[in-house]
């Protein structure tokens, strides 16, 4: 889809489809059902107001989020059909709604084969740049569907979706980073959408070389030898039974002018597929054990958008991937294994694999000389078990670290809660026969005890952990993006590279 900004007024602007945007004016809080919205257009245009006047006022239009109507042939514009697009109450509307927003108005042209889509861009109080940059994040990431193997694929991508504004000069920059931002997301979306049979570690590492090298990002690739090399015995262990073998996948972006002397690293847990290994897994839902990687996706999401925005400051990924198999060679509960560290590790259950493979990308990184680190990874079902799909968990040992984080959060509009990692936890991880174990030993806590065992990795270094597991992949379609993989802290992660 070619997103573009024009100066142009949306009464004469020919288009198959013109969406504008309403929002419920009431204040009423009740849900009864005799409750009476108040449909508002957030628009300054008469021909628009004028052409949807007859049906806002027949109430058949409540303004809710997500919610849309179409006209046909409206009176008076130049555009074949009128789609007005709710955004919810008034008063609760930010640029997150408006992202939702436009996101509906491409999910309603596309099945509807309409190729071309306008937006009048909406009157709001709501710091115009940022609202042209959520607007166009929103459309982008709406236009994806995860259909790349049906053979009955029919292209519905919008060829085009053009933001209609008086001026465009002062949205420009914004609506540029917006396009940068979600080609990034759509970039992970692709990847963690991809079969385990597919995208096998080195493949991920491959495509991660295509996608950055042009950008100017150096992509290192390793396998086993590295790995062995490096002693990074945490990852092999992991790695050890699977005919594929695993990556090491190290993503440098270098400013040309750095403003700071911190290095961020960038780890992602790159599981191509989770059976469980020895400590299987049960079949009902293995199948989505593919997005297991999503942690790795969202690095090289990042990494994409930074080749393009260029913070002043270094950023350095690392993606540890391997695939988590049951196999004659496979690692087994009570092995002991030493990580790149030093620390020995007693291994309880095969499954809780992920922890193992960040240790070593998290150590790793310290020793490229990161000083500040984030991590992602579809960590934990006990996550999932704690704050459901609608927030994803962030632990972090630096205040300054999670504020920052925090803040960036009002831009990217993703939901994460804060879950403890505190040294009371460390004694759950204790073992009896190495330094740590690799789970905690009972399901209480499963988040937690997962991210004790990454803290021991990070030491001092301040530290984020994202645990992306309830998120990473939709359960079910919403209007404005479809199910599937998510492409869930690529910009929250970007944000907070760019508050260094
Ligand atoms: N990849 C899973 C976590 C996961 C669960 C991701 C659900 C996405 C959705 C991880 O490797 C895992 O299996 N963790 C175990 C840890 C346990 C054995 C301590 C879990 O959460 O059950
Ligand atoms: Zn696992
Ligand atoms: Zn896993």
């Amino acid at each position: 889809m070619n997103t573009k900004l024009a100066t142009q007024n949306a009464t004469t602007f020919a288009t198959p489809l013109l969406a504008v945007f309403a929002a419920d004016a009431s204040t009423s809080t009740s849900t009864a059902k005799d409750a009476k919205p108040e449909p508002k257009l957030l628009t300054t245009n008469d021909a628009i107001t004028k052409a949807a006047s007859t049906v806002l006022a027949s109430g058949e239009f409540k303004a809710g989020l997500g919610e849309t109507l179409l006209l046909h042939a409206p009176a008076g514009l130049a555009a074949q059909r009128l789609l007005i697009v709710g955004l919810g109450k008034l008063a609760d509307v930010t640029i997150h709604e408006l992202r939702k927003a436009a996101g509906t108005a491409v999910r309603f042209a596309k099945p509807r084969a309409i190729r071309d889509l306008a937006l009048d861009f909406p009157k709001t109080d709501l710091p115009a740049s940022d609202a042209a940059r959520a607007i166009v994040e929103g459309a982008s990431i709406a236009d994806y569907d995860p259909d790349t193997y049906r053979s009955d694929r029919k292209d519905l991508s919008l060829q085009s979706f053009t933001l209609l504004a008086a001026d465009v000069a002062p949205l420009a920059a914004a609506f540029a980073e917006g396009e940068v931002l979600s080609a990034a997301q759509l970039f992970a979306r692709t990847l963690v959408n991809e079969p385990g049979n597919i995208l096998v570690p080195l493949e991920l590492g491959r495509r991660a070389k295509a996608e950055l090298e042009p950008l100017g990002i150096k992509v290192e690739l390793f396998s086993t030898e590295k790995i062995k090399e490096l002693k990074m015995g945490a990852l092999w262990a992991v790695a050890q039974g699977s005919e594929n073998p695993p990556a090491l996948i190290v993503m440098t972006y270098e400013p040309k002018t750095p403003k700071s002397k911190d290095v961020i690293g960038l780890v992602g847990k790159g599981i191509t597929f989770d059976t469980g290994g020895i400590s299987i897994k049960p079949a009902d839902g293995m199948e989505k054990m593919k997005y297991d990687m999503a942690g790795a996706a969202a690095m090289i999401g990042a990494m994409r958008a930074i080749a393009e925005l260029k913070p002043a400051v270094k950023v350095i990924s690392v993606v540890c991937s391997a695939e988590n198999m049951p196999d004659g060679k496979a690692y087994k509960p009570g092995d002991v294994v030493t990580a790149m560290s030093g620390k020995t590790i007693e291994i309880i259950n095969t499954d809780a694999e992920g922890r193992l493979v960040l240790a070593d990308g998290l150590h790793y990184a310290k020793t490229l000389g990161c000083t500040h680190l984030i991590d992602a990874a579809t960590l934990t079902g006990a996550c999932v078990v704690a704050l459901g799909m609608l927030n994803a968990g962030i632990f972090s040992n630096d205040e300054s670290s999670y504020e920052k984080f925090n803040r960036g959060l009002e831009q990217s509009g993703e939901h994460y809660w804060r879950l403890p990692c505190t040294a009371e936890y460390r004694d759950l991880i204790k073992s009896q026969i190495a330094d740590i174990m690799n789970t905690g030993g009972s399901r209480w806590g499963g988040a937690i005890t997962a991210a004790m065992f990454l803290k021991e990795f990070v030491g001092d270094t301040p530290w984020i952990h994202l645990d992306i597991a309830g998120l990473a992949w939709i359960e079910e379609t919403r209007p404005w993006i479809a199910k599937g993989p998510s492409g869930i802290a690529v910009r929250s992660i970007v944000e907070w590279v760019r508050s260094f």
